[in-house]
């Protein structure tokens, strides 16, 4: 397991609920697209988006590298009778393994990899496989240039409530 991997293990292991709810504004994004939707929630934590979206109708892809959040995901999906597929596996390596797959949508709430050379790869690799993207990330950590590079039509809000926050939608 990578250092990384046990450091959220611990957090989501002393905090149940840690991000509480879901952002209003991405289900507000997930609830216009149609039922269906194919959607890719990249560092998916215990599901709080991607359980918003499988309500919603969408189908659900949760990828996070924390095996005790991903336990957590599945579990609150069996509980409410949803259907979503997780991997716990860091989100780069995962879609070079699933090389042949492509979603409608990408998101990332508050996610980094934590280094941006694999934010670049993990943005670029994102632009291949998905029509769009739905994210609210810190800018200090990833910067709008490193999401412009792969993603240069992408519409960025800055400063979200005075936050050092990027909204980008594309
Ligand atoms: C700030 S949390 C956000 C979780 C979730 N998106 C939410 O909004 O509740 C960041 C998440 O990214 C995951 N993560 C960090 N690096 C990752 C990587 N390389 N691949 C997959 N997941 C990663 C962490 O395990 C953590 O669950």
């Amino acid at each position: 397991m990578s250092t990384e991997a046990a450091r959220w293990d611990e957090r989501y292991r002393e905090h149940p609920g840690l991000f509480g709810a879901p952002p209003d504004w991405i289900c507000a994004r997930l609830a216009e697209l149609p039922p269906g939707t194919h959607v890719l929630d990249v560092g998916a934590g215990e599901g709080r988006v991607s359980l918003a979206a499988a309500r919603l109708g969408h189908i659900v892809t949760a990828v996070d590298l924390s095996a005790v959040a991903v336990e957590r995901l599945r579990d609150a999906a069996a509980a409410e009778g949803l259907s979503i597929e997780t991997h716990v596996a860091d989100a780069v390596a995962w879609l070079h393994e699933a090389r042949t797959r492509s979603w409608n949508v990408a998101l990332l709430q508050s996610m980094s990899t934590g280094a941006s050379v694999s934010d670049r790869a993990l943005f670029a690799l994102l632009r291949q496989r998905c029509d769009g993207l739905i994210a609210e990330v810190i800018e200090r950590v990833i910067p709008a240039d490193l999401v412009r590079e792969s993603w240069p039509d992408a519409h960025i809000e800055r400063a979200i409530a005075k936050l050092p926050v990027l909204r980008i939608t594309g």
